[in-house]
C-alpha cells in the first residue's frame, strides 16, 4: 500500500469511526506481533515450527502433559517479558470516546488489560492463569514448575493453561457477550488476525450482517479482507495511534 493510499484508507476509517456509537475491535495474534509475541500463520509463526494437534488440543495434553506444559511455560516467559505497544494503548483510550466500545480477543496474553482497557472478552482464555483439567479448579500455585504439568491437589488431574485448545468450546457467557455486542456495533475494527479460526472468526461476518461497518487493519490480505468496508494495509501499531488522533480531532470538533 502506497502511503497515500494508507492515509485515504485511514481518513476512511476515521470517518466511520466518528459517525460511530458502538465499536467492537476484534484481535488477533498480530495485534500483539510488534510486542515480540510471535503470530501463529505468518513465515516463521508457531505453526510453521510446531503441529497445533500436537500442542493444543486435549489429546495432545492427555498424551503427554508435561510437553505441553513445557511449551506453554516457555510461551508465557515471551508473554511476560513483553510490553503493550501503542496500538493497545490506543485501543484503550478510544474507550473514552464512543458510548460502547468492547475489545473481543483471541489472544491469551492480557495485553489490552496491561494497557488499559476495562471491556475486554477473552474468548480462547488467558495463559496467565491455570486450572486443573479434570476437575476445572483453578490453580493458584506458586512457583510454577518448568517442565511438568503440576498435580491438582483435590483431584490428582493435571494442571493446564487456561486457554482454550482446538477441538473445546469457548467460554459460554464470553461468546455471548461477544456476539451481543457485535449485533449492536456500528463499527467492527478486525486488527490482526487472518479470519481462519471460528467460532471466533464468524463474530467479523455477523458484525456485517447485523450491519456494521468492518476495517481491517492488517498489513496482508485475510480471509476477512472480501467483507471488508474500508481496508487498512499497515501494522497496528502504526495505524491505530493515527485513528486515534483523528478520533480525538473529530469528538473535541464535535464538543467545540
Ligand atoms: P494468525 O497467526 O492466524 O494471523 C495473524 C495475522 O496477523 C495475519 O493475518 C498477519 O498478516 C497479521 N499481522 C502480522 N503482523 C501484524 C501487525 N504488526 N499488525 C497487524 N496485523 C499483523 O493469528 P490469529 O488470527 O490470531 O488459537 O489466529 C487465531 C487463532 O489460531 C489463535 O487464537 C490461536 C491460533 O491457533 C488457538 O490456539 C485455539
Amino acid at each position: 500500500m502506497s502511503a497515500v493510499d494508507f492515509e485515504r484508507s485511514l481518513e476512511e476509517a476515521a470517518v466511520l469511526l466518528c459517525r460511530a456509537r458502538r465499536v467492537v475491535a476484534f484481535t488477533g495474534a498480530g495485534m500483539s506481533a510488534e510486542s515480540g509475541i510471535p503470530t501463529f500463520r505468518d513465515p516463521g509463526g508457531l505453526w510453521e515450527q510446531f503441529r497445533p494437534e500436537e500442542l493444543a488440543t486435549p489429546e495432545a495434553f492427555e498424551r503427554d502433559p508435561d510437553r505441553v506444559w513445557a511449551w506453554y511455560q516457555h510461551r508465557r516467559r515471551v508473554i511476560e517479558q513483553a510490553q503493550p505497544h501503542a496500538g493497545h494503548r490506543a485501543l484503550a483510550a478510544m474507550e473514552a470516546y464512543f458510548e460502547e466500545f468492547t475489545v473481543v480477543t483471541q489472544n491469551i496474553d492480557r495485553l489490552h488489560h496491561r494497557a488499559g482497557s476495562r471491556r475486554v472478552l477473552e474468548l480462547h482464555g488467558t495463559i496467565l492463569e491455570n486450572r486443573c483439567h479434570r476437575c476445572g479448579r483453578p490453580y493458584v500455585e506458586e512457583p510454577l514448575p518448568a517442565e511438568t504439568a503440576p498435580v491438582c491437589p483435590a483431584c490428582g488431574g493435571r494442571v493446564r493453561p487456561a486457554v482454550v485448545w482446538f477441538g473445546e468450546l469457548l467460554p459460554e457467557s464470553v461468546f455471548a457477550a461477544a456476539e451481543s455486542a457485535v449485533e449492536r456495533c456500528d463499527v467492527m475494527l478486525s486488527i490482526g488476525t487472518s479470519g481462519e479460526v471460528y467460532p471466533a472468526a464468524g463474530l467479523v461476518w455477523r458484525a456485517k450482517s447485523f450491519g456494521a461497518a468492518v476495517v481491517e487493519i492488517n498489513p496482508n490480505p485475510t480471509e476477512l479482507s472480501s467483507i471488508a468496508d474500508v481496508v487498512v494495509r499497515a501494522p497496528a501499531a502504526q495505524a491505530l495511534p493515527r485513528l486515534l488522533e483523528r478520533v480525538e480531532q473529530c469528538r473535541k470538533g464535535a464538543s467545540a
